[in-house]
């Protein structure tokens, strides 16, 4: 079977589970690609496709290489800056989903939690100023902080599973 695992990545967090992807897959059958504005379609036929969020669905780059897919078995997977809840990642998955083409099959979808820059906590302590105890910005503040050490170890022996699981599921 051959893979290729393709993510875009502004800051890392995707590359990172990208990599613990691409190295959970057999050995020789896979290949890594960072997604650009003018990526082709691949020719393998198993597209493992990372992608940050970006306003709560994949970014551009990514949702113009899903709408060129077609007869491709594809896996999503993802980072977000907001996690603590499944129903939160299954969303994005599902808008994420919803771009792809009919022909083309789903095999799965998986999403972990990615740290945020500095700016972003910066703006929500000027938030805090503004409106001390706020409880909808000390909720920012906290999964903030809880963001900065994701993708951890845990989140990328996750990755590393699904891509094996998804790996197994996939038609030859
Ligand atoms: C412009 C912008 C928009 C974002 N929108 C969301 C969002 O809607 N939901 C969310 O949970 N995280 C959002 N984030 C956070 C990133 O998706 C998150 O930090 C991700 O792990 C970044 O991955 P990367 O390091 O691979 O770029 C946004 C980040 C940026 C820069």
């Amino acid at each position: 079977m051959r893979y290729a695992v393709l993510y875009s990545s502004g800051t890392g967090n995707t590359e990172q589970v990208a990599r613990a992807i691409y190295a959970a897959l057999p050995a020789g059958e896979a290949r890594l690609e960072s997604v650009g504005p003018d990526t082709a379609v691949p020719g393998e036929e198993v597209l493992f496709l990372g992608f940050w969020t970006d306003k709560g669905v994949c970014p551009p780059d990514v949702q113009k290489l899903l709408a060129k897919l077609s007869g491709k078995q594809v896996a999503l997977f993802g980072t977000a800056g907001f996690g603590g809840s499944p129903a939160y990642f299954d969303a994005i998955l599902q808008r994420t989903q919803a771009l792809l083409p009919a022909g083309n099959t789903v095999l799965g979808g998986w999403m972990c939690q990615g740290k945020m820059p500095a700016a972003v906590r910066a703006r929500y302590e000027a938030m805090a100023a503004k409106t001390p105890g706020d409880p909808k910005v000390a909720s920012f503040l906290a999964n903030f902080d809880q963001a900065l050490s994701h993708p951890d170890q845990a989140d990328l022996s996750a990755a590393a599973d699904f891509a094996r699981n998804m790996a197994a599921k996939a038609q030859g």
